[in-house]
């Protein structure tokens, strides 16, 4: 992690200081700053490729999960048994590969994206993880990608543009086979659901969030790690 020196300068005094810069996707804000930090400080070190995609991540600005819940996503498919996971939104295959890794030989993961470039980056990175051969890799529009796709599976992750976290509720919803999760990223989005006078945005997540705990369809958490990520069973 990147140390960076940084002046503070007071009425009386100025000092130096080294500052350890945090990189973008871990989002501070939700937890108090030292727990989150106490909770990055315990995880294990992820292998060669995961830890080049965080470096590459912090330095491109991607935003991707990140290792503290990239352990979520892969906890919770080994708790269910996962085979076959569905991703909305996997940029360069951070998340892909957390699910790919837990779904083990045999499991399929549909990573999705808009972008060919991320596609064609994390294809490289899939076959380092030696995770090649359990991810199908499509680019488009994760909603027309899932649409077009009609098998019912044990996984939805959801992590495309917020706006239309609302319409993946009600697409995804219908194609998890029951006892599947339904998961979705940054549905605290920085704090801003619990301010006054939301964007347009903030509201399509709060709209997502009341959609997910009043469905009776689901049995909804949210864990409030990170951003946010919600973790809904399907009845
Ligand atoms: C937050 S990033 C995904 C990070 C990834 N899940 C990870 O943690 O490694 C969101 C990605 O979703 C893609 N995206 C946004 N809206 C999309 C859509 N409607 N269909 C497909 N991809 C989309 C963007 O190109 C971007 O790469």
């Amino acid at each position: 992690m990147a140390k960076a020196k940084t002046k503070i300068t007071t009425t009386t005094t100025t000092v130096t200081t080294n500052i350890v810069a945090k990189p973008d996707w871990q989002m501070p804000g939700i937890l108090a700053e030292p727990v989150e930090e106490y909770l990055y400080s315990i995880l294990p070190p992820r292998d060669e490729v995961l830890a080049e995609m965080e470096a590459e991540a912090a330095k491109r600005k991607i935003p991707i999960v990140g290792p503290a819940v990239g352990r979520i996503l892969h906890q919770l498919a080994l708790m269910i048994g996962a085979k076959t996971v569905f991703e909305m939104g996997s940029a360069i295959g951070y998340s892909t590969i957390w699910w790919a890794r837990a779904v083990g030989e045999g499991g399929l993961v549909f990573y999705t994206d808009g972008d060919r470039k991320n596609a064609d980056q994390a294809r490289g990175y899939f076959e380092r993880a030696g995770v090649a051969s359990r991810i199908n890799i499509a680019t488009g529009d994760a909603l027309e990608l899932l649409s077009e796709n009609k098998q019912e599976f044990d996984v939805i992750f959801n992590d495309i543009d917020k706006d239309d976290y609302p319409r993946v509720f009600r697409l995804a919803l219908p194609r998890l086979r029951k006892g599947g999760l339904f998961v979705a990223d940054n549905v605290l989005w920085s704090g801003k659901v619990a301010q006054k006078n939301p964007d347009h945005t903030t509201k399509a997540i709060m709209e997502f969030n009341r959609l997910l705990y009043h469905s009776k369809d689901l049995f909804t958490t949210i864990l409030p790690i990170r951003d946010g990520v919600a973790v809904a069973v399907k009845k």
